[in-house]
C-alpha cells in the first residue's frame, strides 16, 4: 500500500454528498412518490436515509484500499478519508440503531411480525444480522481507539481478509431478510424506485467482490 500524502482529505465532501443523496432518496421514494405522510419525515423516513448513508460510507471505507490494490487510481484525498468515513458510518449506524429501537412496533414494521405480534422467523433473522453487524463494527472501531491497537496479532486478525469477509455477511443478512420479498415485486415500488434495502444490497455486493479480490 502506498503512503498517501496526509494533507488532502476528501472525507467532508464525500460524507455531505452521501448524506444528501441518501436522505433525499428516502424523501423522494417515501413522501414525494410514495404514500408515507409528511409527519413521519423526522423519524421514520430519516431513519431510512441515515441507515442508507451509514451503509454506503462503510462500503466506501472498506473498498478504497482494496480498489487501490487492484490497480485503480484512487486519489490520496480518498485514501486519507477512510478513517473519517468509517467513524462517521459507525456513528450514523448508531443513530439508526437508536431510532429503530424507538420505532420498533408491529404497527410500524408489519413486515417483521407474525399474526401473534411476535417477531417472524424472517424478521428475527434480519434483526439478528443487524445486531451482530453493529457489535462487530463497534468492536472493529474500538480496537483502533484503545490499547488493543498495540497488539499486532489482534490487529492483523481483525483487519484480515477472512475476518472482514465473514463479518460483512451479517450486514447482508440484515438487509436481505428485511427486503427480498419486496425486491421481486417491482410493480409495487413507489414511483418505480428500488427499495433502500435493495440499493444497500447492491452496494454490499460491489464491496464484497472488491474485497474478495483486492484485500490482501
Ligand atoms: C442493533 C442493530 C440494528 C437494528 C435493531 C436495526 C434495525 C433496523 C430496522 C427496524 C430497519 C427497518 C427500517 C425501515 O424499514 O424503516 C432497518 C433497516 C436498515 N438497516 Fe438496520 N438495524 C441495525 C443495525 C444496522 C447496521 C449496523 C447497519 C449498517 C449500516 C444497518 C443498515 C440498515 C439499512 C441499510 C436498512 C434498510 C432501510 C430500508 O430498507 O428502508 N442496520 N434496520
Amino acid at each position: 500500500m502506498k503512503k498517501a500524502s496526509q494533507s488532502k482529505n476528501a472525507a467532508g465532501g464525500i460524507i455531505l454528498l452521501t448524506a444528501f443523496a441518501s436522505i433525499g432518496y428516502a424523501i423522494l421514494r417515501y413522501h414525494l412518490l410514495g404514500p408515507v405522510p409528511w409527519k413521519d419525515l423526522a423519524f421514520f423516513t430519516l431513519n431510512k436515509g441515515v441507515a442508507l448513508c451509514a451503509f454506503i460510507l462503510l462500503t466506501f471505507n472498506f473498498s478504497f484500499g482494496p480498489l487501490y490494490n487492484l490497480g485503480m487510481k484512487i486519489p490520496d484525498s480518498y485514501l486519507n478519508a477512510r478513517k473519517a468515513l468509517g467513524m462517521s458510518g459507525f456513528l450514523l449506524a448508531l443513530i439508526h440503531v437508536l431510532m429503530s429501537f424507538l420505532l420498533f412496533k408491529p404497527e410500524v414494521y408489519t413486515q417483521f411480525f407474525g399474526g401473534d405480534e411476535t417477531l417472524s422467523l424472517v424478521g428475527g433473522l434480519s434483526m439478528l444480522g443487524g445486531v451482530i453487524a453493529f457489535v462487530v463494527l463497534w468492536g472493529y472501531n474500538l480496537s483502533f481507539q484503545t490499547h488493543l491497537r498495540d497488539d499486532e496479532k489482534f490487529i492483523q486478525f481483525i483487519t484480515s481478509r477472512n475476518f472482514l469477509l465473514t463479518a460483512m455477511l451479517f450486514s447482508l443478512i440484515h438487509v436481505f431478510f428485511m427486503g427480498y420479498s419486496g425486491w421481486l415485486r417491482p410493480n409495487d415500488w413507489h414511483g418505480g424506485l428500488p427499495p433502500i434495502s435493495l440499493i444497500s444490497f447492491v452496494f454490499f455486493l460491489c464491496m464484497y467482490v472488491i474485497n474478495l479480490f483486492g484485500r490482501k
